[in-house]
């Protein structure tokens, strides 16, 4: 059975309030496009192109108007409406259906990865079990952090005061099929919500939660404050200027793998007006 994609882009982004008041965090900039575009690129980097997009009532035809049914990039998207932003593991149980027991890989939409090894990575990775990523970090306190024993997980700690590594979990996780019924048993934590790392301890008392380590090639980077939400736009403006290119192109790895033709990437070009993300899907074409 091949991975599914599921993007979670709902979340009430309440950490970037007024920014997020009357748009979601995921429609927001990140340089010169929206933010939703890179977790997708991710995905499509893994060779993922049959994705369940998720977000708010509120937000759906927003993005809609962006994304489309995806056949712009040779995808298949399906939409699904988070009601509430009850917690990560819920995009199990809504994204059930369109599983059908299929194995998942879940992005969180402001989670932004670069670098060329991830994709690979995620393609290698068992179909069995689950797997999730870790990314060294020198404020681990901020996020789910992992307890390593020569490699393996034995252990996960929400934002702990003083934390037992430097191994940040990051918002990409491969999950096998039984996921949604394992979400289903959840409950939610003394904060309201269903967590995450008590999804991911289903399969790590069973001995299958296995983790990847981010190569030394791979950035990741958050966008939840407006710090965090800067310091990624002038990561991503410095590599585009430096380079000359566009980062996160969906078109380009669209193309690279065979899912539209430079017919296709030409009509996009015409369609995006006279930018420098235009200019780039021209000279793909005509180099
Ligand atoms: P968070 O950053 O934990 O939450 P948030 O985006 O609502 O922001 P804030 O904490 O500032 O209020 O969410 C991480 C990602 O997961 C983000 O892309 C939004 C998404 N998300 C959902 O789609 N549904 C949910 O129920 C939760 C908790 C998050």
């Amino acid at each position: 059975m091949k991975r599914k994609g599921i993007l979670l882009a709902g979340g009430t982004g309440s950490r970037l309030f007024p920014a997020t008041l009357a748009v979601s965090k995921q429609l927001l900039p990140v340089y010169d496009k929206p933010m939703v575009l890179y977790p997708l690129a991710t995905l499509m980097h893994a060779g993922i192109r049959d994705i369940a997009v998720i977000t708010t009532p509120d937000d759906q035809a927003a993005f809609q108007r962006l994304l489309g049914d995806g056949s712009t990039w040779g995808l298949s998207l399906t939409w699904l409406v988070q009601p509430r932003p009850e917690g990560l593991p819920q995009a199990y149980t809504l994204a059930e259906g369109f599983l059908a027991g299929s194995p998942s890989a879940l992005v969180l939409g402001d989670n932004l990865f670069f670098g060329a090894s991830l994709g690979p990575q995620v393609e290698r990775a068992p179909l069995g079990g689950a797997t999730v990523f870790a990314a060294r970090v020198r404020d681990p306190e901020r996020y789910g952090v992992l307890v390593l024993d020569d490699g393996r997980v034995v252990d996960m700690v929400e934002k702990p005061a003083d934390p037992p590594s430097p191994w940040a979990l990051t918002g990409l996780y491969l999950l096998d099929g039984t996921a949604p019924a394992r979400a289903a048993t959840l409950r939610p934590s003394a904060r309201g919500e269903l967590e995450i790392t008590d999804l991911l301890r289903t399969w790590l008392d069973e001995g299958a939660l296995g983790v990847e380590q981010l190569g030394r090639d791979v950035a990741w980077l958050d966008t939840g404050t407006p710090d965090a939400l800067l310091d990624a736009a002038s990561w991503v403006r410095t590599l585009t200027v430096r380079q000359d290119t566009v980062v996160a192109c969906l078109e380009e790895i669209a193309l690279a793998r065979g899912w539209i033709d430079t017919d296709d990437v030409l009509e996009r070009a015409d369609r995006l007006g006279p930018t420098a993300y235009a200019r780039y899907l021209r000279s793909l074409v005509h180099r």
